[in-house]
Order: C-alpha cells, then sequence, then structure tokens
C-alpha cells in the first residue's frame, strides 16, 4: 500500500491523515468527504519555489487553480508565495474573495468573455494570457475604454503534444488553445499586439499537456519556442521579458506512474532554457509555471461509506459507495485508475478483489474496476487516494446528488473550507413560475 503525504496507519488499524483519524473524520463530517493534506500542499509550494530559488534565475510559480479551487487554497497559495491562475470569472472571484493580490494573479481562456475582462481589469490583475485574435481586439478595446494598460503574454501552441510518457511533435494547428505558430499566426499575432495602445506585450506561454512523466517533452517545447523569440526578436526587435513553460507535470496515482520528483523537473526545465537561450543567444527570461495537479492531487483523499454489496457468483462482487462519478468524474471521463483502502480495516491483509461503484443512475459510474481489499462489508470508510486534483473542481451535481465537504487537515485539527451541499442548497435557485405555483392535477 502506497501512502501520500502524511497519511499513515494508526495503533488503531486506521487510516490517518494529517495526524487524524479517517473513521473520526467521517464520524465528525459525514461521507462522502474531501480531505486535503495541507502539509502535502505547502511542501509541493515550497519544493517549487526552492528548486526554482536554487536556478538563480527569475520566476514565477502560479498555482493552477482549476485543479481545485477554494477560497481557503487561495489563501494557502499566497501564504506560500505563490502566483495564481485563473480561467474564468468564477475562479478569478473565489481569488479576490480570498483576499488574493491581485498583481499575482493571470488569467487564462480560449474565450474570455467581455463581463470576464471587465471584473479583471477592474482588479487590476497581473497579466492576461492571450489565446486568439478576436481576444486581442476585444481586450485592447475594453482595455482602451478603462484607460489602463495590460499585461499580456500570448499563447502559443508550439507543436508539442505530451502525454505521460511520451510526447509528440504534431506540427498540426488543429487545437482549440493558443496562436499555431508554425503557420505563422502566432508571429502576426504578435505584430498586432505591439500595435495595441492598450496592450503591453511581457512575454509568451506554451502549455504542451497534463499528467506528464517525460521532460523531453518540455525541453522540446523549450527548443521550438526559443526559436521563435529568436525570429521575434529579429523580426521586431521585440524580446520577451516572461517564458511561461505551463504547467503539467505527472503524480503518482498507481504504482504504474512514477513520476520524477519536483526539484528535477525544475532543474530540467531550467537547463533547458538556459541551454536554449544562450543557443539563440537571448537574454534569459523570467520563468513562469503553473502546476496544478502535482500541487494538490496527491494531498486529496475521498472518504465514501460503503453502502449495498452485490455479489454475482462467478462474475464480480460490487460494493457500493455513497458518492461517485459526480464527486470523482475521472474513471468515466478519462478511464483514470485509483487505488483505496478500507480506512476502518486499513491493517488488514487483501482478502477479496471487488469493484467499487457509484450510486448514480448510470452503468459507467465506476470509481474502480477490481481491487484488492479485506472482507468489505456494509458501513466500512473507503478511501481512495490522490483525489486532490480535478475532482472537487469537476465535481457535478448529476442526480441531484449534493457536493461533499471539503476539509483541510493538518497536525491532528480538520478544519471545513468547503461545507457539504445541503438539500436547500440544491433547489435554491431553483424557480416554479407563477402560473404553475397554484395549479393542480387536473
Ligand atoms: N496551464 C494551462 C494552460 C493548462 O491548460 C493546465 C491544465 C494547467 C496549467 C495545469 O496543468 P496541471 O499541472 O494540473 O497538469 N481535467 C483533466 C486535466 C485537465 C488539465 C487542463 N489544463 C484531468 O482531470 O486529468
Amino acid at each position: 500500500m502506497y501512502l501520500h503525504g502524511t497519511s499513515r496507519i494508526n495503533e488503531q488499524g486506521h487510516l490517518e491523515i494529517g495526524g487524524i483519524d479517517a473513521v473520526d473524520l467521517v464520524k465528525q463530517f459525514g461521507s462522502p468527504l474531501y480531505v486535503m493534506d495541507e502539509a502535502y500542499i505547502r511542501n509541493q509550494c515550497r519544493l517549487y519555489v526552492e528548486s526554482f530559488r536554487a536556478s538563480g534565475l527569475p520566476f514565477q510559480v502560479a498555482y493552477a487553480s482549476k485543479a481545485f479551487s477554494t477560497m481557503a487554497m487561495c489563501r494557502l497559495v499566497q501564504e506560500e508565495g505563490l502566483s495564481l491562475d485563473v480561467v474564468s470569472a468564477g475562479e478569478l472571484y473565489t481569488a479576490l474573495k480570498a483576499g488574493f493580490p491581485p498583481e499575482k494573479i493571470h488569467f487564462h481562456g480560449n474565450n474570455k468573455t467581455p463581463d470576464e475582462i471587465e471584473l479583471a481589469l477592474d482588479a487590476d490583475i497581473g497579466s492576461f494570457v492571450i489565446d486568439n485574435f478576436t481576444e486581442i481586439t476585444l481586450l485592447d478595446g475594453i482595455a482602451q475604454q478603462k484607460g489602463k494598460k495590460v499585461n499580456v503574454l500570448i499563447r502559443v501552441t508550439p507543436g508539442i503534444e505530451a502525454h505521460t510518457h511520451e510526447y509528440i511533435q504534431t506540427g498540426q494547428a488543429d487545437s482549440k488553445f493558443g496562436f499555431d505558430l508554425a503557420s505563422g499566426q502566432a508571429a502576426e499575432a504578435v505584430r498586432i499586439v505591439l500595435d495595441k495602445p492598450a496592450l503591453n506585450l511581457i512575454g509568451f506561454h506554451c502549455h504542451i499537456g497534463s499528467q506528464i512523466f517525460d521532460v523531453a517533452g518540455f525541453a522540446a517545447a523549450i527548443q521550438r519556442m526559443g526559436q521563435f523569440m529568436k525570429e521575434i526578436k529579429e523580426q521586431f526587435q521585440y524580446e520577451a521579458r516572461v517564458f511561461n513553460v505551463g504547467g503539467g507535470f505527472g503524480i503518482r496515482y498507481t504504482s504504474e506512474d512514477q513520476p520524477l520528483p519536483i526539484p528535477a523537473y525544475v532543474e530540467s526545465i531550467t537547463q533547458a532554457i538556459k541551454t536554449t537561450f544562450d543557443q539563440f543567444s537571448l537574454a534569459y527570461p523570467e520563468i513562469w509555471v503553473e502546476p496544478g495537479r502535482s500541487i494538490v492531487g496527491e494531498a486529496g483523499t475521498t472518504l465514501y461509506t460503503v453502502g449495498t454489496i452485490k455479489h454475482i457468483p462467478g462474475v464480480r462482487k460490487y460494493i457500493a459507495v455513497d458518492g461517485g462519478m459526480t464527486d470523482n468524474p475521472r474513471p468515466a471521463l478519462y478511464q483514470a485508475r485509483y487505488e483505496a483502502v478500507l480506512a476502518n480495516k486499513a491493517a488488514q491483509a487483501a482478502r477479496e478483489v471487488v469493484s467499487v461503484a457509484g450510486k448514480c443512475c448510470e452503468s459507467g459510474d465506476m470509481l474502480i474496476w477490481d481491487i484488492a481489499l479485506p472482507e468489505v462489508e456494509v458501513g466500512d470508510i473507503l478511501a481512495v487516494f490522490c483525489t486532490g486534483a480535478y475532482n472537487y473542481s469537476m465535481a457535478s451535481n448529476y442526480n441531484r446528488i449534493g457536493r461533499p465537504a471539503v476539509v483541510f487537515v493538518k497536525d491532528g485539527k480538520a478544519d471545513l473550507v468547503v461545507e457539504r451541499e445541503s438539500l436547500e442548497d440544491l433547489i435554491r435557485l431553483d424557480r416554479i413560475p407563477a402560473r404553475m405555483l397554484y395549479s393542480v392535477a387536473p
């Protein structure tokens, strides 16, 4: 059994996270419950910052809040001195309401609406990452109306795509994100942006994928972007001050995943940038990264209660938990795989192979196929590991199931950071048209 972060098995033979017995957490907060190991998250933040500091180059680490965005998380990120990446008014509003310094917020997205742009401009955020030609005109127009000059990066699609252990050079323009490098659209974007009175181009951005282990993909993208920046310098006498290499660093969901330690990953990125920028005689840029999953993913554990058990002799034993694709859509969406234990029997040896089903009305609502566990009984607490990224943030209310509560645990203390959605919450925005209010069945 692989235990992440501060997780351990305590004297009662129970799973413990952040110094608290997982069984007690369910007693106190109910289930399903997202448990976030605060010390682990802080440690990941510090590893990024310390590793970049060791490189001697200027840098900014921006947490990609899409992975897990709540007001408490924004506070934590602020305390750790990181910047923040947002992609919607909702993520931006969450950060602003949490008191996050606006100048350290970067706004991403391929379809920022005029309202979102206004909200961000009014808040004086640090920068926009411009994604397409429409946005150049829109952002410049709104900024001019407001009499503001905004820092922008141009998002470039470098023709490198990375997935887990491989990367491919796509050379194709077919992505909804960014300006394609190969066809010359990226250079055209530079020309236009440099001409816009309300836009201050500070640099370039690229992002090559997510859950990546192979640093060669980053090196290839950096090489291609370096070449591009050299051409831009020759053509427009413009030299980028900032180079944002995106996020995407992988984490360990199962034993098949073997991520590099963060310092090794940072080292290979900074080395590749030094080599490439030397090669093209460019001044070293300020390096920005925007990790999401690697900061919060392994910090999260979801606790469920086993409600029903269905054994089909010779076929399969299903154990059904009180959550599922509503709190973790990743198995259904991406065939993502997870490891789990029975939190109240964590010290017991595996006795049977079962499959973990969710409670939604959909056959595809399976969390884990074929996992070896101690004998499972109704009422057991199932702990699914590595659910800190893209679980809460992608949760839905399918079947009108409320989203679970989120707690931060640290040094034997648990703090509720998001309340469980109640039945009242689920109908809070519903309205019955007046003409139906007093109607009765014929
Ligand atoms: N920057 C940009 C521009 C991105 O598009 C992303 C992720 C990140 C940073 C953060 O990447 P990370 O470090 O978290 O890999 N829902 C999917 C993941 C989608 C990632 C989208 N972009 C999942 O659950 O696997």
